[in-house]
């Protein structure tokens, strides 16, 4: 193993087992992480090799897995073509404002019967919403002095600017996978950590806002499932 990464989250050790059945060939994996920043989520066979790909070069830095490392905007940059077994895309979706040209840099980018795994935010959820309509500076405040995060917003470290494009709800993504010729073989929409405790703290009145916003939005925006997993496989043609 590349990483020593084992999954802790439940939704991670949901999504480690998938990846477990769906890569069960021999072969040394290829594996790309866009915009890896200093984490990797999932446990990839020991002999996998490691390619990261950020737009900070400080983010790059601090990832201790990449074996070998590319700066780069991930909207625009020629990805070599058919080159992946497993691309990997936590959580930077939503900081794109074209985020298709990264769904279709991906596609060219990995291998036929190869897998693309997208975590990535719930616009479509009280949470989405919020992120996507409040400035930066909000987002930054949060982390700092909700979140007690002191580092946030300085030295490259996150969070990072926010668009959560209506291209990266769930049914849009997986219209992209149906046009592109990419089969869905897992999604899992799930509530992050962050809401699961604020629920548990203000229990009364977050039931109070999500029932009215339930109700006024005739049940389309997610109170719980704040962020989703999709995984899509590419076919052969
Ligand atoms: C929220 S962090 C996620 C980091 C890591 N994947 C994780 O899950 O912990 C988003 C990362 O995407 C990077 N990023 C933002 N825009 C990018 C772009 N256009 N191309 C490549 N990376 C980008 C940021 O620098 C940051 O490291």
């Amino acid at each position: 193993m590349t990483t020593e990464t084992i999954p802790t989250k439940p939704e991670l050790l949901r999504l480690q087992k998938v990846v477990d059945k769906l890569l069960t060939n021999s072969r040394k994996l290829r594996v790309l992480e866009a915009g890896c920043g200093s984490a990797t989520e999932i446990h990839l066979p020991q002999d996998a090799f490691f390619v990261g790909m950020d737009i900070s070069a400080k983010q790059l830095e601090r990832n201790a897995v990449a074996q070998e490392k590319i700066l780069g905007d991930i909207q625009t940059y020629p990805l070599p073509g058919g080159e992946f077994d497993v691309i990997l895309c936590f959580y930077l979706l939503e900081h794109l404002p074209q985020p298709e040209l990264a769904m279709k840099n991906f596609l060219q980018a990995v291998k036929e019967e190869g897998i693309i795994i997208l975590a990535l935010p719930n616009v479509l959820s009280i949470w989405g919403l919020i992120t996507k309509f409040t400035p930066h500076w909000f987002h930054v405040w949060v982390y700092r002095y909700i979140f007690g995060e002191k580092r946030a917003g300085t030295d490259d470290f996150g969070p990072f600017q926010t668009f959560s494009r209506l291209s990266t709800s769930p049914k849009q993504l997986e219209q992209f996978a149906l046009n592109h010729n990419l089969s869905i073989e897992y999604l899992d929409l799930y509530e992050n950590f962050r809401q699961t405790d604020m629920k548990a703290k203000y229990g009364l009145w977050w039931q109070l806002f999500a029932g009215t916003v339930k109700v006024l939005s005739f049940g389309q925006v997610a109170t719980d499932n704040t962020d989703y997993i999709l995984v899509l496989k590419k076919q052969k043609n």
